[in-house]
């Protein structure tokens, strides 16, 4: 039984509730919020042989302790203080996306993390959908031959009430704007999926939402592999979400993942046959939301890691890739130049 206490019970909470819910090794014994009834409520959800502790003080619930990991889904900006803080009492570290909202803090969590010895999960959960998935195979076998463009849509809608729901969003010291979070995935999924970014150069604006942060951009990148391509976001779209896709184009092969948040194949064309065409068409399924339900697939992973089942996940560094590759994209809109970005090493 791997046991976790939960540090932030607002909206996608109930997502890790959930998912853990659903994992008979997994129990969560331990929730905290700054607002005390939403800590109490989410405690009183939980099916469990002893009653779920509940907390509005973090130090608190790290002191008390009985649990193996901590899973953060407070404010983005937060997350790499508690995941510093939790790897210093010895729990291993589940952090919502993004990782942070600075490259230093995110270090020095990753640095603590290793130096306890303890685990770093970061919620990419995009990355375990089914569509996803058959396109990663696709390319890990050379299917696409060389890569020569890629495409990226989030045109979603974000209303000013959405914004206005919590005092954190669009905030630049917490959240950032549409790049870092509501299409974090996505720019993960781009370097992921077609391999390491050289450069990028992009423009964001605020353009309708009164917030600190942008609600849209465009972002240009040059992969290492010489391909080209680009990030488009804006959470404007009206009355309601539009797309969610990538789409790859390749010397041999041509592919392109839509619907709302990358939920559907609408394009899959190579040379040649493979076992996984015959995949392409039951990949598709209907979302309730723009998260998907990966949360559960994603916690399969984190408990069968800590039960030694296997030792593939998604860790630290690969949650710092793509929060390098968005805090290049908002230095060239800010510098109106190209930027180089590293190889996340
Ligand atoms: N993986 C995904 O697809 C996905 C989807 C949505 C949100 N997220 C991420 O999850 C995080 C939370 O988003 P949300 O929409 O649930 O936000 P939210 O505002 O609904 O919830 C955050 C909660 O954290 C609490 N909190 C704030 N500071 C705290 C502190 N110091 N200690 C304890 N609790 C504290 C707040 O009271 C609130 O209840 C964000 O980082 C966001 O990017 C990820």
């Amino acid at each position: 039984m791997v046991r976790f206490g939960l540090v932030g019970c607002g909206r996608i909470s109930g997502y890790h509730l959930e998912a853990l819910g659903y994992h008979d090794d997994a129990q969560v014994v331990a929730v905290c919020d700054v607002i005390p009834e939403r800590a109490k409520s989410a405690a009183s959800k939980i099916r469990a042989a002893t009653e779920v502790a509940w907390f509005s003080d973090y130090d608190q619930m790290l002191k008390s302790g009985g649990f193996d990991v901590v899973s953060i889904c407070t404010p983005s900006g937060l997350h790499p203080y508690q995941g510093l803080a939790a790897a210093n009492a010895g729990f291993h570290v589940v952090t919502e996306k993004p990782m942070g909202i600075a490259l230093e803090p995110v270090d020095a969590m990753i640095k603590a993390c290793r130096e306890n010895n303890v685990q770093l999960f970061t919620v990419l959960q995009n990355r375990l959908n089914p569509t996803v998935t058959l396109l990663k195979q696709a390319i890990d076998k050379g299917r696409f031959g060389k890569i020569h463009f890629v495409q990226v849509n989030v045109f979603w809608s974000r209303p000013q009430e959405y914004y206005d729901q919590a005092s954190w969003r669009g905030t630049l010291e917490l959240d950032g704007g549409a790049f870092m979070n509501q299409a974090s995935h996505y720019v993960d999924l781009v370097q992921w999926l077609a391999g390491d970014v050289a450069e990028v150069q992009a423009l964001t604006g605020t353009l309708a939402r009164n917030i600190e942060a942008e609600d849209t951009g465009a972002a240009i990148l040059r992969f290492q592999n010489g391909a080209i391509g680009t990030i488009n976001v804006t959470m404007l779209v009206h009355p309601k979400n539009l797309e969610g896709s990538i789409t790859i184009l390749g010397e041999r092969g041509t592919v392109k993942i839509g619907g709302v948040a990358l939920n559907r194949i609408e394009r899959w064309d190579f040379e040649g046959y493979e076992d996984e065409d015959k995949l392409v068409a039951e990949s598709g399924y209907y979302p309730t939301s723009v998260y998907g339900h990966g949360h559960t697939g994603f916690y399969r992973n984190v408990i069968d890691v800590l039960e030694g089942k296997t030792t593939d996940f998604i860790n630290g560094t690969a949650g710092r890739k793509s929060l390098e590759l968005i805090l290049a994209i908002y230095q060239s809109a800010f510098t109106r130049k190209p930027v180089g970005v590293s190889d996340g090493a």
